[in-house]
């Protein structure tokens, strides 16, 4: 077993079991990927306030997101397509997530459909919602969330079409992945992702095949946004879908303080501050930039949670510390999948509670309800003057 101190090692690893297409396709954003890459380093721009002789014996990162217990304030974020990553994918993350405390959220592009992974795990996990034109499909997919238990229903706002990342369109992103010559070549150096691959059922967009209708192409998720995915979606359908769940709700994709006002006006339980993952609107700044507007214009009307750039446990301590009460990692916990299972995105889970709980102490704090602005330096110019 590879010793693993950051991310970065199961990145790493990742890279090197898991088809070009499917890495390429967690490892990109939109465009020029100038959103994707300011996410990582806006947050290095932060820096911390190292605090000495504070008592720091005690502590503990547990806390609660939407009134619900987690280990750490750090879900796992919906990625489309985890079960192209390693086999299983999602049931393999949702059963580390489930074993660590922190909720798993399942994508509606996922792999493994709602009905298997509730059958694989034994504690609710969320749902994340994309709103398809398809009313008789949106009313199932909602009744089959909740027949699942699902504790909270995640809807993306940011995603009725879908950015373009280059090299997904280079790469011929596909699940299953259609067998060209180069993507021949590529699997013959990952053999033990096609063994396993092999082995299971999963192979197909699980949530949506048998269950949704007319899609020229059901392997791509190009076609499926293009001709399923709602353009229409607005506040009005919003409050339809808030009320047709009637459950803990969170709305994910917000990054601008008049659309935040909005979100909370809906009654939903918490608002994500996110731009994707830098996937969609590129030229967007990132989200922990915009966090700091985003509190001040709903104050404490809503939980407010944030994404996008999360690559270690000093990220999530930045955005808590500013005042975010929950987080979310995609990439982080994906690396882990593709280096090693389910044992990789427990590896990742404890890379990132080790650096919080270790920064944490540095910073003088035992807990993460004592997190507050006075343990970060913030350049005065990080949210910028912007006409
Ligand atoms: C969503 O499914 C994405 O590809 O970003």
């Amino acid at each position: 077993m590879p010793v693993i101190t950051c991310i970065d090692d199961l990145k790493r690893l990742h890279r090197k079991r898991t088809p070009k297409m499917f890495y390429d396709y967690c490892e990109s954003g939109s465009w020029t990927e100038q959103t994707f890459r300011e996410n990582t380093t806006d947050f290095d721009r932060i820096r911390l306030r190292q605090r000495v002789a504070v008592d720091m014996e005690g502590r503990s990162t547990a806390a609660k997101m939407i009134g619900q217990d987690v280990a750490m304030p750090v879900a796992l974020a919906p990625v489309g397509l985890t079960g192209m990553q390693r086999a299983d994918g999602e049931i393999r993350a949702a059963r580390a997530a489930e074993q660590f405390g922190v909720p798993f959220t399942l994508s509606t592009m996922s792999i493994c459909s709602i009905e298997d992974v509730a059958a694989h795990t034994t504690k609710p996990f969320w749902f994340q919602l994309y709103v398809m034109r398809d009313q008789d499909f949106l009313k199932n997919v909602i009744r089959r969330a909740q027949d699942a238990g699902c504790s909270a229903l995640v809807l993306t706002l940011d995603l009725q079409i879908l950015g373009q990342r280059h090299k997904d369109l280079k790469n011929g992103l596909s699940a299953p992945p259609k067998l060209t010559p180069a993507v021949i070549a590529d699997l013959a150096t990952k053999w033990q992702w096609g063994l396993e691959m092999l082995r299971t059922k999963r192979r197909g967009f699980g949530n949506i095949i048998g269950h949704a209708k007319g899609v020229d192409d059901p392997s791509s998720l190009f076609t499926w946004t293009a001709q399923q995915f709602d353009p229409r979606l607005d506040w009005s359908k919003v409050e339809a879908i808030r009320d047709m769940w009637g459950g803990p709700l969170i709305l994910k994709g917000v990054m601008e303080p008049e659309d935040a006002v909005m979100a909370a006006k809906t009654g939903c339980d918490a608002i994500v501050v996110s731009n994707h993952g830098g996937r969609q609107l590129d030229g967007a700044l990132s989200s922990i930039r915009m966090l700091p507007a985003i509190l001040d214009a709903v104050g404490d009307r809503v939980e407010v949670h944030l994404d996008s750039g999360i690559r270690s446990g000093q990220d999530v301590l930045k955005a808590l510390a500013m005042g975010a009460k929950g987080t979310y990692i995609g990439r982080a916990f994906v690396h882990g999948l593709g280096a090693m299972g389910e044992k990789g995105v427990t590896a990742a889970l404890e890379v990132i509670r080790r650096e919080l709980d270790i920064s944490m102490a540095l910073c003088g704090r035992k807990s993460v309800q004592e997190f507050d602005r006075d343990m970060l330096r913030v350049p005065e110019d990080f949210t910028g003057r912007w006409m």
